[in-house]
């Protein structure tokens, strides 16, 4: 895993998310009392959770309304056990980074 700018300064508001391509991978940022990043794609059907609702640390699923804690990564619908794969967020002077 390296460090790797993703964004910046400023460019998720507070309580808002944004989904980035990074390694080949979707990944979620969601700037909600900190940052936490995630896997971007539902393990239901692929959809992308960066546009969900979020209710605290809950992220809602918009295609078919699976939910996520985006701390955890673990979701808590249907298949016990499950998580989103989640990576360290570190802001920094000049942007927000993460260790993927
Ligand atoms: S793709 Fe997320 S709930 Fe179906």
């Amino acid at each position: 895993m390296t460090w790797q700018k993703v964004a910046e300064k400023g460019e998720i508001p507070a309580g808002k998310s944004k989904e980035f391509a990074v390694n080949g991978k979707k990944i979620a940022v969601f700037n909600q009392n900190g940052y936490h990043c995630l896997d971007a794609l539902c393990v239901h059907q692929d959809g992308s959770i960066a546009p969900g609702k979020l209710d605290g640390d809950i992220v809602e699923c918009p295609l078919h309304f699976w939910h996520y804690n985006i701390r955890t990564g673990e979701l808590l619908d249907y298949l016990k056990g499950v998580k989103l794969q989640t990576y360290k967020v570190e802001a920094r002077n000049d942007g927000i980074y993460v260790d993927i």
